[in-house]
């Protein structure tokens, strides 16, 4: 039996709407052909029939933490083979995500980032050498160079750890363990029954890759250890050094979910970014002026912590990147209890709900032209117009994204550190692709660099 509501067309008895067993950008696939199928729709993949959720006052009931929780659901729960029970993929009853939640609250709070704001520095001026030897002859791969200045940065400031992506050729293994590994978990369950022995070299390789993921963090964690440092109070002192704090496992759980939710998504972000003001010039002069109005003259500049917040367009450039590609697409919500949404569709107590930000983000509550690139739209005016759950990057309630004000730091900073120093060339007149692997990216976007003098 359907539930009635609206789905893609061509659905098949028994295989579903085959066109999700196609291809890997099952979140890309939702943007394209949910748009026309109204506020609530489902999916149906194989068995499993999905709701999928994107009107603005939809969310917004889903968003009462009287009546939804987050749920653990579809690629996230496979996730957990290799993070565990640790704060992205715990379920909400298990005592270690509230024991993990309240022990690391604090240190990402705002306050908190006044002392990473040094490391997050460090890792940016390595990018800036890297890109000064590209610029002008030749040219830079963005998501490449983002995931190596995220990764370090959250490698450094979370567990002073250094991944040295910048002197290496090639990633980190860290990195291609884990891009294979969520690509694994996202694409397990659209397999056919039957099938489990076409896919065992597959399988095999995800072990491996487990393996290699819970090594390299065994690694970070035995360095700290044998430093007999037990004063620095940065998430992996908080971890090891607390009384009550999580054990052994949990802490590997932990560490895991940090690095992978600590770098994929603001690499995404800060490479969507980077393409869309590569692609318009209005906007791009305007953060321009915007950055030199604060650094002026300045070759080098170094940017103090109290900059940052000061970059206010430079920060709408982000949020509005955001908007048209968040880069942790989608988030599952379930009801507590059996009840009604939006007076009409009834939905059962557990029952997975996934939000698609994607097209909650393109919901007519943000105009007409919902996908034009429009920084504007964040400017304070037209944000106190807009409902206050149509933008949800970051998830929504007590599971809300906590490195957000971490990744928006960051961010900011680095984007407002190229725009002062590089013009952005579009040499390869670049016509955006998304890659997905849970996550999404800008696939393939490279970039030409010239050095500006300032002001120019
Ligand atoms: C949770 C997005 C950066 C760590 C989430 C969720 C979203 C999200 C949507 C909620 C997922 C759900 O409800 O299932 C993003 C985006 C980022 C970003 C778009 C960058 C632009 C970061 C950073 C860190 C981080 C930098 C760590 C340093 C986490 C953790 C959770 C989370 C640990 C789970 C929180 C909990 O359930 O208690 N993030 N995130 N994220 N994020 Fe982020």
């Amino acid at each position: 039996r359907g539930s009635g509501l609206p789905h893609p067309p061509g659905r098949l008895p028994l295989l579903g709407d085959v066109a999700e067993l196609r291809g890997n950008r099952p979140f890309q696939r939702i943007v394209d052909e949910g748009r026309g199928l109204g506020p609530i729709f489902t999916r149906k993949v194989l068995g499993t029939e999905i709701t999928v959720v994107s009107g603005a006052d939809l969310v917004a009931e889903l968003a009462d933490e009287q009546r939804f929780s987050k749920k653990v659901a579809g690629s996230l729960r496979e996730v957990r083979r290799f993070a565990g029970d640790g704060l992205f993929t715990a379920d909400n009853h298990e005592p270690n995500w509230a024991r993990a939640h309240d022990l690391l609250l604090p240190a990402f709070a705002m306050s908190s980032m006044r002392d990473y704001h040094p490391a997050m520095l460090s890792v940016a001026n390595k990018l800036l050498a890297r890109w000064d030897v590209a610029a002008p002859e030749s040219t830079v791969d963005v998501p490449g160079d983002m995931t190596r200045l995220t990764l370090d940065t959250i490698g450094l400031c979370g567990f002073g750890f250094d991944f040295e992506s910048f002197e290496r050729t090639e990633p980190h293994p860290f990195v291609e363990a884990m891009v294979r590994g969520l690509l694994h978990a996202q694409n397990r369950g659209r397999r056919l029954p039957g099938t489990t022995r076409l896919y065992r070299k597959r399988d095999d390789q995800h072990e491996r890759d487990i393996e290699l993921m819970s090594e390299v963090v065994d690694e970070v964690i035995r360095e700290r250890r044998a430093s007999g440092d037990t004063s620095t109070d940065d998430l992996l002192g908080l971890m090891l050094n607390s009384d009550g704090g999580p054990d052994e496992v949990n802490i590997r759980y932990q560490v895991i979910t940090f690095l992978i939710a600590g770098h994929e998504t603001t690499s995404g972000a800060l490479s969507f970014a980077l393409h869309y003001l590569a692609k318009h010039p209005a906007v791009l002069a305007r953060a321009q002026a915007e950055v030199d109005a604060l650094w002026g003259e300045e070759d080098d500049p170094q940017p103090r912590y109290e900059d940052i917040g000061k970059l206010r367009y430079v920060r709408q450039v982000l949020n509005e990147a955001l908007r048209l590609w968040p880069t942790a697409p989608g988030f599952t919500r379930a009801p507590i209890e059996d009840t009604v949404i939006g007076g009409r569709y009834p939905v059962a107590e557990g029952q997975p709900l996934l939000v698609s930000a994607s097209l909650l983000h393109r919901d007519p509550v943000w105009g007409d032209n919902v996908d034009n690139f429009d920084p504007e739209r964040f400017s304070p005016e037209q944000e106190k117009q807009r409902p206050p759950h149509a933008f949800k990057p970051f998830g929504t309630g007590e599971r809300e994204c906590i490195g957000r004000q971490f990744a928006l730091h960051e961010a900011t900073m680095v984007l407002g550190m190229l725009l002062h120093r590089y013009r952005l060339i579009d040499h390869a007149r670049y016509q955006l692709r998304i890659k997905q692997t849970l996550t999404i990216k800008p696939a393939e976007l490279t970039l030409g660099l010239v050095r500006r003098e300032p002001r120019e």
